[in-house]
């Protein structure tokens, strides 16, 4: 029986072909054709003022966190279920980080738990959309606004997901994507950051390019470039910008192939849920979400690792997710104790991710269904 891995990146065809265009150019180095192209399809398709692409989701996270000024002591909310960089890009520049717990349906921030954890230090609240399936946005904007404290979305699931109609990455101040390839879409390494306040424009540019005004030199707009602030290294080839670009110019095939995949899970999977008190992802109504990954809650730690040693044992690759970032090492040292975020814990416990990837055939769908369909979960 052949293996089914967990993740596959897909190859759209083109790939090749605009990285060999790319060579051919001239232009190796990032802001070329390719990178343009990439910025503009997803300008145009998100409804995003401007969009940079950079070296990752995590570095476009960093870009963020210099872009807010953070500061040593400054506070910024993030949810304690979520990856790593969503809060070590802010820790980075000094911050502490504040966790929040998540809500137990979508496994996305909870919303009721905001406004408590808001101090006069409080200078960011970054958001993840878990699985690409919005966060409860429109009570974290207000609590933001009333607060006025700048917001982030943390994009890297939910590209061309929807919230109430409107694009997840056009939500907040700021937003980043991920173009890993564990992610809908890649180039082996990745991301973007999409600017919706145009306040934070100019100096994004500036902070990519390390510090430097030279985007401003290569339009003619200053004589020579020099440092003018702080920055780094953020700006990805354009052969890697060429590689995304043969990804992104197919996406709606992408998201139709990969709703492919979620629906037959979903559809196969609800009545063995149900007998096994396992639960399904919850998709409220006002959102879309772009079949980013899916996921089981099994109803104890001991089922779920069980669960992943039964499927491995058949060949069948699944896997866990998120470990609580406030009781990492790192969240300990900030004050993290077992307790503080308690839906995250029971959560990070019992979740198992199910192969998902573009090339899964209908053979592999029915074989992990199958199996998972004869895993009795214990009286
Ligand atoms: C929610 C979230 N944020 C950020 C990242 C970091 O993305 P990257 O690998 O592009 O830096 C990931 C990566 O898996 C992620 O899942």
């Amino acid at each position: 029986m052949t293996k089914i891995p967990f993740n596959r990146p897909a190859i759209m065809g083109r790939e090749l072909e605009y990285m060999q265009e790319a060579i051919a150019g001239g232009h190796l180095s990032g802001d070329g054709p390719f990178t343009r192209r990439c910025n503009a399809l997803l300008e145009e398709a998100l409804g995003v003022p401007k969009v940079m692409l950079t070296t990752s989701c995590t570095h476009a996270l960093e870009m963020s966190a210099l872009l807010l000024d953070i500061q040593p002591g400054d506070e910024v909310i993030i949810p304690s279920f979520t990856f790593v960089t969503t809060a070590s890009a802010f820790v980075l520049r000094g911050a502490k980080p504040v966790f929040a717990d998540i809500r137990p349906d979508t496994l996305n921030i909870d919303e009721t738990h905001v406004e408590r954890l808001i101090t006069p230090r409080t200078r960011a609240i970054v958001v993840m959309h878990y699985a690409g399936v919005g966060c409860e946005m429109d009570e974290i904007s207000s609590i933001a606004e009333r607060h006025n404290i700048p917001l982030v979305e943390d994009n890297a699931h939910g590209l061309f997901g929807r919230y109430k109609g409107r694009s997840l990455g056009t939500l907040g101040s700021l937003a980043t994507l991920s173009f890993h390839e564990t992610k809908n879409f890649t180039c082996g390494e990745g991301g973007a950051l999409l600017i919706n306040d145009p306040q934070y424009a100019e100096r994004a540019e500036i902070i990519r390019e390390k510090g430097t005004n030279r985007s401003r030199f290569f339009r003619g707009q200053v004589d020579k470039y020099t440092w003018v602030d702080l920055g780094s290294s953020y700006l990805p080839s354009d052969i890697l910008a060429a590689f995304l670009c043969a990804q992104l110019e197919a996406w709606e095939k992408v998201q139709s192939v990969r709703g492919r995949v979620w629906h037959y899970y979903y559809h196969n999977l609800r009545d063995w849920a149900e007998e096994n008190m396992v639960q399904l992802p919850t998709v409220p109504d006002h959102c879309e979400h772009p079949n980013h990954l899916f996921y089981l809650l099994l109803p104890t730690m001991e089922q779920r690792q069980d669960f992943i040693a039964y499927l491995k044992a058949h060949d069948v690759a699944s896997a866990f997710h998120y470990l609580p970032l406030h009781l990492s090492d790192m969240g300990r040292r900030f004050g993290g104790q077992p307790g503080d975020c308690p839906v995250t814990e029971e959560v990070s416990d019992r979740l198992a991710r199910l192969p998902f990837h573009n090339s899964l055939s209908e053979e592999d769908l029915e074989r992990v269904v199958g199996l998972v369909r004869q895993f009795r979960v214990a009286d």
